[in-house]
């Protein structure tokens, strides 16, 4: 048995803040004590009241920094990773003129694992510590992502692609082969490790009525794999998929139908959605991965947050980066993005907000909320170490680095987010283990 312990301040939820008071959701502890054992959390109390328990353990402290459960990615490409920011279109024809011919090349396997690799790293240097990962039709490029996953200890959920029409001749597959391939994937490595499958159909574009019904047949299969996919993006893929399934209700019954929307099921954007979908999405206790970055990127739309977390028929919301639609790793520029949605919309997103969308909000956006997310016993260790101070501007709006109250640290987080980036991420951890320091704070003196 391992114990170890780690002083500072710590930010986490214990529920929702779109429903809950602040008082009841948002858990602040100025000066923290995190007991670790074997990489899980054995407790998270104040200092004081725990620090007797950890006498002749060598305490970790982080002075003036912020900890907060690590970051949780809902959607996001790891093969776009090299074509981010790719110039002047929207998304139909975004995809065929820089998407199609990028992923053509992971077709190569050691290609694969070298941006695998570089994708991972640039995931910790964010802070994101689990996500929700698209790969591309190759089934080599499935076990490369998973590979290097599994190398770093890393809560990671992802799954081939699956495309059989309107795609170029290499990248597609073929129903049958798109099954088959799944399932043996499903079979090497969900659970293995830290690592989870999701059956991956594109979307509803690319993917004929066969090949989504067999995806459904795999997904009955396998019940407690995820389903991920995109739905309802831009006003003209909608429009194409309803030429595409004249018989279909909507763009979410193309996917109803096929028996793919269920509580494992998480849907990339939801931009276009109608009332009827976001009430069928409720029910069927599906999630909607919030892209702000790409919605705005790709000039997609404005996502209806507000309807989503409506009381009357709320769906699970995670923030996704949407890589390379989305034209950051950063969560933190994420949730900053998502804050201008909602103002563009007349609304308004507050910093606990977003942190818990970015956090335990992903987690249940995921059905991962009892195994990671916030500090409660017993759940995955995955925790970042935020500097508010990161950058010397950034130090002029949080000239107090540890924020006395609640209140204060309402602002203080609204600024770290907004201005925020892979600067403000000190160090990751992953299951207890430092998988990440900012070398440049350390050549700088830092603690
Ligand atoms: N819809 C289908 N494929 C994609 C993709 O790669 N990125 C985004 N943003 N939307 C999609
Ligand atoms: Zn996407």
């Amino acid at each position: 048995m391992t114990l170890k312990a780690f002083r500072g301040a710590f930010l986490d939820f214990v529920d929702d803040p779109f429903y809950a008071s602040e008082a009841d959701s948002v858990r602040y502890l100025p000066d923290g004590l995190l007991i670790l054992e074997d990489g899980n959390v054995k407790t998270l109390g104040a200092y004081e009241s725990l620090r007797e328990r950890c006498a002749g353990l060598s305490i970790t402290a982080y002075p003036d920094r912020l900890i907060m459960p690590g970051f949780i990615d809902t959607h996001i490409h790891f093969p776009q990773t090299e074509m981010i920011a790719a110039y002047g279109a929207q998304l139909l024809e975004w995809l065929s003129k820089y998407t199609f011919p990028t992923e053509g090349k992971f077709k190569d396997k050691a290609y694969a694992q070298e941006i695998a690799s570089f994708f991972l790293d640039e995931l910790l240097k964010h802070g994101t510590t689990t996500a929700l990962v698209f790969t591309t039709v190759y089934p080599q490029s499935v076990d490369a992502f998973f590979e290097e996953a599994s190398r770093r200890h890393l809560r990671m959920i992802a799954g081939k692609v699956l495309m059989d029409r309107r795609a170029p001749d290499f990248l597609t597959d073929t129903p049958e082969t798109a099954y088959t391939a799944s399932k043996q994937l499903i079979e090497k490595w969900h659970k293995h490790d830290r690592l989870l499958y999701a059956i991956t159909p594109r979307f509803a574009v690319t993917s004929s009525d066969e090949q989504l019904r067999l995806a459904g047949k795999l997904l009955a299969e396998f019940p407690d794999v995820y389903m991920h996919t995109h739905l309802s993006e831009n006003v003209n893929e909608v429009r194409l998929v309803a030429e595409l399934f004249p018989e279909s209700k909507g763009y979410l019954d193309v996917y109803d139908r096929a028996g793919l929307v269920g509580d494992k099921s998480v849907f990339a954007h939801g931009v276009q959605l109608t009332d009827a979908e976001f009430q069928r999405l409720s029910e069927a206790h599906s999630a909607i991965a919030f892209c702000p970055t790409s919605n705005l990127f790709l000039g997609s739309g404005l996502f209806n947050l507000k309807k989503a977390k409506s009381v009357e028929a709320p769906v699970k919301v995670g923030l996704g980066t949407d890589v390379g639609g989305g034209t950051s790793f950063s969560m933190l520029q994420t949730a900053s993005e998502a804050y201008k949605v909602t103002q563009l919309r007349g609304e308004n997103l507050s910093a606990f907000q977003a942190l818990f969308l970015a956090t335990l909000g992903g987690a249940r956006a995921l059905s991962l909320e009892n195994t990671l997310g916030n500090f409660e016993p017993g759940k995955e260790a995955d925790f970042i170490v935020i500097d508010p101070k990161a950058t010397p501007l950034m130090a002029r709006r949080n000239p107090t680095a540890i924020a006395p109250s609640v209140a204060e640290l309402a602002d203080q987080a609204f600024a770290t987010m907004m201005m925020g980036d892979d600067r403000a991420i000190h160090a990751t951890y992953i299951m207890g283990e430092l998988a990440y320091e900012n070398k440049v704070y350390k050549q700088m003196g830092g603690a």
